[in-house]
């Protein structure tokens, strides 16, 4: 039923060696549940894996190791201005956004190319250039690990905050996501005020953009800050943006007068995580064989053979400079293993 011993290095995009003690794909609900049956019997730990993309392996993991494989994509509803896109939650996050937009479907354009899978997508609420998943969420089914019982959760239930949900929070470890619907629209309403998308479509010399122009600026604009999981392993933002008070915001201000921030209410700010790190002197440092990548601080890298702990202690040492330089607490966006 499963594989002993398995190398986990092709199913994270880090591209860290790990072993699991075991190792199983699932491509269907009954291959799943036959798996969770059979696993409830032990003590075992228990690891879902979707893309691997948001995962630190700074050890071989223990237990079981499951790696959803369940595909397939479908319009489950329409009306006169949206459709239902209902995608299985082991498809490609980026293939599910780009059959979107080939269906005239919008909404999610400025979520292309971010690595991982559709289950993994609501876990953390996605989001990049002014859109998250949340905006344009329906529902998700996932079955409950113990029970083995299916479960709808609409927008609310998910409990969506900033690369949070309640998958990550109070119902941690219960479920696996089986798939997901996303209410799309047919009528668009393009987001493109957020960062460089405007310029970017400018520069292509567009002047009235498609669901799909908007797609490929966004996807320049990664291609040029963020690097390729398939050539250099990554995980994306390592860090989440730190939210502070107004006060401590102003009092930052006053001694770094260029601080990136975003507004968010009267009583606090978003910080830019990158610039603090980058201005804190650590952008493109390079340690062997890992460090921070040269166009993004955010985003730690192993250029290859690199140890997860190596890369867990770069970001500890990040942590430490960033709290002795600005008074501010990061906090991980990559699950540590
Ligand atoms: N900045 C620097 N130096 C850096 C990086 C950024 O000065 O090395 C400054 C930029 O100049 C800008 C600001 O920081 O003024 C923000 O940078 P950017 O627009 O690149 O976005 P971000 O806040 O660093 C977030 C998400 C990304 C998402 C982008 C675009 C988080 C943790 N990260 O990054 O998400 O793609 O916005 O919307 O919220 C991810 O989660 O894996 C991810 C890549």
């Amino acid at each position: 039923m499963y594989q002993a011993n398995v190398n986990l290095l092709p199913f994270n995009t880090f591209g860290l060696s790990s072993y699991a003690e075991k190792f199983a794909t699932f491509s269907n609900e009954d291959e799943l549940k036959e798996l969770l049956l059979a696993h409830n019997q032990t003590n075992d730990p228990l690891l879902i894996l979707g893309g691997g993309s948001n995962i630190l392996l700074t050890k071989d993991v223990k237990g079981l190791v499951l790696k959803n494989e369940i595909k397939g994509l479908e319009i489950v509803d329409e009306d006169e201005n949206f459709a239902y896109l209902k995608a299985a939650a082991g498809e490609t996050w980026h293939d599910f956004v780009l059959s979107a937009i080939d269906n005239n479907l919008g909404g999610i354009e400025n979520l292309s190319l971010i690595p991982g899978s559709t289950g993994a997508a609501p876990m953390q609420n996605i989001g990049a250039y002014g859109v998250e998943i949340k905006d344009v969420f329906h529902e998700l089914e996932a079955l409950h690990i113990k029970t083995l019982e299916t479960r709808i959760f609409n927008a609310d239930e998910c409990q969506f905050g900033y690369r949070e949900s309640i998958f990550k929070g109070a119902l941690k470890g219960q479920y696996i996501i089986l798939s997901m619907t996303l209410r799309l629209t047919k009528k668009h309403i393009l987001n493109t005020s957020y960062g460089a998308i405007e310029t970017e479509l400018a520069g292509m010399g567009i002047q009235h953009p498609t669901i799909k122009d908007v797609s490929n600026a966004v996807i320049a604009i990664r291609q040029s800050k963020l690097p390729d999981p398939k050539k250099i392993g990554n995980s994306g933002s390592f860090f989440k943006n730190p939210v502070v008070s107004i006060d401590k915001f102003k009092a930052l201000q006053a001694q770094f007068p260029t601080i990136s921030h975003y507004p968010i209410d009267e009583h606090h700010v978003k910080l830019a995580a990158g610039w603090l790190i980058d201005q804190a002197g650590w952008k493109g440092k390079t340690f062997e064989n890992y460090g921070v990548h040269k166009n993004q601080a955010l985003v730690l890298v192993n250029y290859g053979g690199a140890k997860g702990k190596d890369i867990y202690n770069l970001s500890q040492s990040i942590l430490d400079a960033v709290e002795e330089t600005y008074g501010v607490l990061l906090e991980r966006e990559v699950n540590i293993l």
